[in-house]
C-alpha cells in the first residue's frame, strides 16, 4: 500500500492517541515573566492530564566569542520554582556534557540564506547554533507540541521552517511578546541594564509601536513613523537596525504595495547589553 505524507502522519497521530500530549518550552534559564507565560500556555494547551516540559541549557554553540556565555544569567534554583509555579511537570537542565558528549558538534543544522540577515548578519553563525540545540532538544523531549516566544521572531521563524523543512513530527506554536507596563519587552539581558540605561531602552519600543501606529499607511509610512521616533535627541543607542520585514523568509519589505503580514524589528546596543524587539502588523 502506498500512502501521502498526510496520511502517514494522521497514522502516526492516531496511534498516539489515547495517550496525553506533551508539551516543551525551551530556555536558557533566567527565567522571566515571559517564559512564565510560554509555560502557562503550555499547560493549557497540553491539558491536566498531559505533561509540560521546560528545557533550561544556555547553549554555547549559538554565542559569538565576544558574546555574553560567560556572564550570561545562571538562576537554576529560581527557575524551577518559577517553572513549576507555572505548571511545569519537569525541569530538564542538563549540563554542556551530557548535550555535547563529544565536544563541538561536527554535524550541525544550517539555517540557511534566512539565517544570514537582520540578526544572523549581525551573529554569524547563531541561527546554526539554535537550531542545532532546537533539533537536539526536540529529540530529547520528544513533545507534540514546542512554544516559542514572538519576542524572538527570527528565530521563531527559522524553528518553524525547520520543521517544516525537514518534517519534524512536532507542532510549534508562537506565543505574543509580553512586556513591562511601559513598553519595554521582557528579556533575561534586561538584568545588565542600570536603571538610566533601562529608561535609556524604552524608545526601542515606542518606535515599534509608533511605526505600528502607521501601518494604514503603508510601508513607507510604518518605516517613517518608526525611524522618527527612534531618532528622538538624546535617545543614545547604537542602532543596529530597525526593519520592515516579510516574516515568511525574513527579507526587508522593499514594495510599498506590500499585502499581509510583516514585522517591523529592531536591534540596538544600550550602553554594552544589546536588545532585540519587534512587533507584528498587517498591511492590507
Ligand atoms: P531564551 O532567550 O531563554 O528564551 C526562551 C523562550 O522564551 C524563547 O522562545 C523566547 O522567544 C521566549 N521569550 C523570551 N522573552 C519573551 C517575552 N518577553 N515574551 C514572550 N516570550 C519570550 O530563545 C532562547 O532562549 C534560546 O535561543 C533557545 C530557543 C532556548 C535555544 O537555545
Amino acid at each position: 500500500m502506498t500512502a501521502t505524507l498526510a496520511h502517514t502522519r494522521q497514522e502516526l497521530v492516531t496511534a498516539a492517541a489515547g495517550t496525553h500530549p506533551r508539551a516543551v518550552v525551551m530556555t536558557m534559564g533566567a527565567l522571566h515573566e515571559g517564559h512564565a507565560t510560554l509555560i502557562r500556555t503550555a499547560r493549557q494547551l497540553a491539558g491536566e492530564d498531559g505533561t509540560v516540559v521546560v528545557t533550561v541549557f544556555v547553549n554555547p554553540l549559538q554565542f559569538g566569542p565576544n558574546e555574553d556565555l560567560d556572564r550570561y544569567p545562571r538562576t537554576l534554583a529560581a527557575d524551577v520554582e518559577l517553572a513549576s509555579t507555572a505548571g511545569a511537570d519537569v525541569v530538564f537542565a542538563p549540563s554542556v556534557e551530557e548535550v555535547y558528549p563529544g565536544g563541538e558538534p561536527q554535524v550541525r543544522l544550517a539555517a540557511g540564506p534566512m539565517g544570514t540577515r537582520f540578526e544572523g548578519a549581525s551573529r554569524p553563525g547563531h541561527f546554526d547554533g539554535v537550531l542545532t540545540v532546537v533539533a537536539k532538544l526536540l529529540h530529547l523531549t520528544a513533545p507534540d507540541l514546542a512554544l516559542f516566544g514572538e519576542k524572538d521572531g527570527q528565530q521563531l521563524a527559522l524553528i518553524r521552517r525547520m520543521v517544516a523543512d525537514l518534517n519534524f513530527p512536532v507542532e510549534i506554536v508562537g506565543v505574543p511578546t509580553v512586556r513591562e507596563a511601559d513598553g519595554l519587552a521582557l528579556s533575561s539581558r534586561n538584568r545588565y541594564l542600570s536603571a538610566e540605561e533601562r529608561e535609556r531602552a524604552l524608545v526601542l519600543s515606542r518606535a515599534l509601536f509608533a511605526g505600528r501606529d502607521a501601518a494604514s499607511g503603508g510601508p513607507s509610512a510604518v518605516r517613517k513613523a518608526a525611524a522618527e521616533a527612534i531618532a528622538v535627541p538624546g535617545a543614545d543607542i547604537a542602532l543596529d537596525y530597525l526593519a520592515l520585514i516579510d516574516p515568511r523568509d525574513f527579507t526587508e519589505i522593499a514594495r510599498d504595495d506590500f499585502t499581509g503580514e510583516a514585522v517591523l524589528a529592531v536591534a540596538a546596543k544600550v550602553g554594552t547589553t544589546r536588545l532585540i524587539d519587534n512587533v507584528r502588523l498587517a498591511f492590507h
